[in-house]
């Protein structure tokens, strides 16, 4: 159990980009291109926050079975949004990490750039923002397994500490707070074994709409929460109206 101050590790479902152009009439793809506003004004907001890990999820595995106009123009944005914002992401001592990207399903330009800005920002260490692309958290499990067996560890080493070694960037913190927007209230196999214990918060707010006052309102949310760990409540939390 502990008491709960900024969280280390905030991951975001950003969720709602579709919806949001509904609402105008507009092409779904209008959705995805205003969603960069606030992916910008949350990853300013976490930093500033002293937020040290920031995920965010862009782009499942499950999504390629959208349809190809949409999935590639995804593709194109992410692109477009790493070149415009690299230069100021590095400045801000920010490291960039990409989880998922299985090659060779990623554009070849794409994955250019990707590498890239994680050559470019590798030693930044203000904060670090893990983009969460072409990722599936089971992907991500059944991956380690096969590691562990091609590696002829012993059942009897398998523990969840080594386990988790072998999962994709083992230094990564577990999550402590998950924000997923539109009202959505549900996993979409994001990030599983990080998020074991993380608090959720279900703003209502459409992503593109998201900005960094909703994440404060977010980071609040979250301090008033009391985290249990499968504990019992301290005394003080109880006085405090916890139960
Ligand atoms: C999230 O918005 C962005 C991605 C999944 C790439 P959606 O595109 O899922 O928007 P809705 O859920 O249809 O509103
Ligand atoms: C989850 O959102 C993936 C991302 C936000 C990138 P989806 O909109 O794809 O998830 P479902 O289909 O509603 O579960
Ligand atoms: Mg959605």
């Amino acid at each position: 159990m502990s008491s709960v101050g900024v969280p280390r590790h905030v991951a975001c479902v950003m969720d709602g980009n579709g919806r949001w152009a509904a609402l105008r009439s507009r092409p779904r793809t209008d959705g995805h291109r205003a969603a960069e506003a606030a992916v910008i004004d949350v990853i300013e907001a976490a930093r500033g926050a002293g937020v040290q890990w920031l995920s965010l999820y862009a782009f499942s595995t499950e999504n390629w079975s959208r349809p190809g106009g949409e999935v590639d123009f995804l593709m194109r944005l992410v692109r477009g949004t790493l070149r415009r914002h690299a230069p100021v992401l590095h400045a801000r001592g920010i490291r960039c990490r990409f989880l998922g990207v299985a090659y060779p399903r990623i554009p070849p330009g794409l994955a250019r750039d990707i590498a890239d800005l994680m050559e470019l920002t590798g030693g930044n260490r203000r904060m670090t923002l893990t983009v969460a692309f072409d990722h599936g958290g089971r992907r991500d499990i059944v991956e380690a397994a096969r590691s562990l067996i091609r590696g002829r560890v012993r059942a009897e080493d398998v523990t969840e500490a080594s386990f988790a070694r072998y999962l994709p960037y083992p230094d990564t913190p577990d999550v402590d707070l998950v924000i997923r927007t539109s009202g959505e209230q549900r996993i979409s196999n994001f990030m599983l074994w990080q998020v074991a214990y993380a608090e959720w918060i279900f703003p209502s707010v459409l992503w593109p709409d998201f900005r960094a006052a909703h994440f404060w309102e977010c980071l609040d949310t979250y301090r008033r929460r009391q985290r249990r760990f499968g504990g019992v409540p301290a005394p003080a939390a109880l006085e405090r109206g916890h139960r």
